[in-house]
């Protein structure tokens, strides 16, 4: 199968008086893996459903492969779509459902056995063609509605939330074969989700959404990495939000004074000047924390705190260190223990931490 180049100009919708999408513009490339990130009524359903044909736009357009389908009805469009809830016809076999849409363009009985074999062996339910739907699994279920949307061809997949019904086990493992899946077909993915994990874990690029405007498009390391504002940088994963007053100008860092904290340095990926405010981000994975001093080096930051609350993760622990001057950093700590007699951390025991500038950053200059 060929994937198809998806363009999406400006759009802007309105559901009367309310905007749920905002000038949205994003380029998906043949064959990517593009994942559609964002809370829960930020607009993601209907940006798939803009694009699949089932509703219109006030303004902008949507392109496949560089030409306008806004004209098209959704049966015209190369294009299919993926719900939450399987949407299985529950009176025919598994066999049946995938050779449906077949069955309507008029397939011979030779082809449409062919090409339903095929579409089984790609998911691999060979062996389940003739249950019914009430037979199978979520997970089998979701295959199926796979297959079916599979066998017309399209050359874009759109998949809103599919795995979202099923448990968080399961809904791994079939995000794993969703990807091998993606990788066999070599169509576009379309994949709409409110679950970061999802999206980090298997998109070729992640577009973060909020509020029906696109926030940030890049890979997932970019995402998580380098957050442009602070809902980007809230809402994937955890981190530290700390605000603080440029003392020192550096050649790359700041020297900044943060209330509750003191003085650290901070990367100098934006441009401030002396006196401006910053809201800087610092991720509690790059934070180290013992209770023995460390070695204060020359650009290393390190301060000294209690352990106010310990969260036991299971594969790691998740401390809130009240610093001697009051703000409470969350610190995250795997279980590994790199040196074997490194004392266990425990709730209000004295602690050190120490991070590395560079992962201190700015994400926004809030006063100059
Ligand atoms: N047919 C509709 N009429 C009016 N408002 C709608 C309609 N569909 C969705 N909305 C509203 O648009 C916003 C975005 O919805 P949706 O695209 O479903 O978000 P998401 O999929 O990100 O949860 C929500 O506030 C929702 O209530
Ligand atoms: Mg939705």
């Amino acid at each position: 199968m060929i994937g198809g180049e998806v363009s999406i100009k400006n759009v802007s919708k309105f559901f009367d008086d309310f905007q749920v999408l905002k000038n949205v513009s994003l380029d998906i490339k043949k064959g990517e893996f593009f994942s559609i990130l964002g809370p829960s009524g930020c607009g993601k359903t209907t940006l798939l459903r803009v694009i699949a044909g089932f509703e219109g736009v006030e303004s902008g357009d949507v392109l496949l492969d560089g030409k306008s389908i806004l004209n098209l009805p959704p049966n015209k469009r190369p294009v299919n779509i993926i719900f939450q809830n399987y949407a299985l016809f529950p009176h025919l076999t598994v066999f049946e459902n995938i050779a449906f849409p077949l069955k309507l363009k008029k397939l011979s009985e030779n082809e449409i056995n062919q090409r339903v074999s095929e579409l089984l062996s790609l998911i691999r339910m060979e062996e389940h063609a003739q249950k019914m739907p009430s037979q199978l699994s979520g997970g089998q279920k979701q295959r199926v509605a796979i297959a079916r949307a599979l066998a017309n061809e399209p050359r874009v997949l759109l998949l809103d939330e599919p795995l979202s019904a099923l448990d968080a086990k399961l809904r791994q493992e079939l995000l794993v074969e969703l990807d091998n899946l993606h990788d066999r077909v070599g169509i576009t993915f379309i994949y709409v989700t409110h679950d970061q994990a999802e999206a980090i874990s298997v998109s070729d690029r992640v577009a973060l959404m909020n509020e029906g405007e696109i926030v940030q498009v890049g890979t997932p390391y970019e995402v998580y990495e380098s957050p442009v504002n602070v809902f980007a940088a809230t809402f994937i994963g955890e981190t530290n939000l700390m605000k603080a007053e440029v003392v020192e100008v550096e050649d790359e860092y700041y020297v900044v004074e943060s209330p509750g904290i003191g003085q650290f340095r901070c990367y100098r990926d934006k441009e401030a000047k002396k006196g401006d405010v910053l809201l800087i981000t610092l991720r509690p994975e790059k934070i180290r924390i013992s209770k023995r001093e460390f070695q204060s080096g020359k650009i290393f930051n390190v301060f000294h705190g209690i352990v106010e609350e310990e969260i036991y993760m299971g594969h790691q622990t998740k401390y809130f260190v009240r610093l001697d001057e009051g703000y409470i950093m969350k610190v995250y700590k795997q279980h590994a223990r790199y040196i074997l007699d490194e004392p266990i951390i425990k709730w209000e025991d004295e602690v050190f931490i120490t991070w590395n500038p560079d992962d201190s950053f700015i994400v926004e200059v809030l006063e100059e």
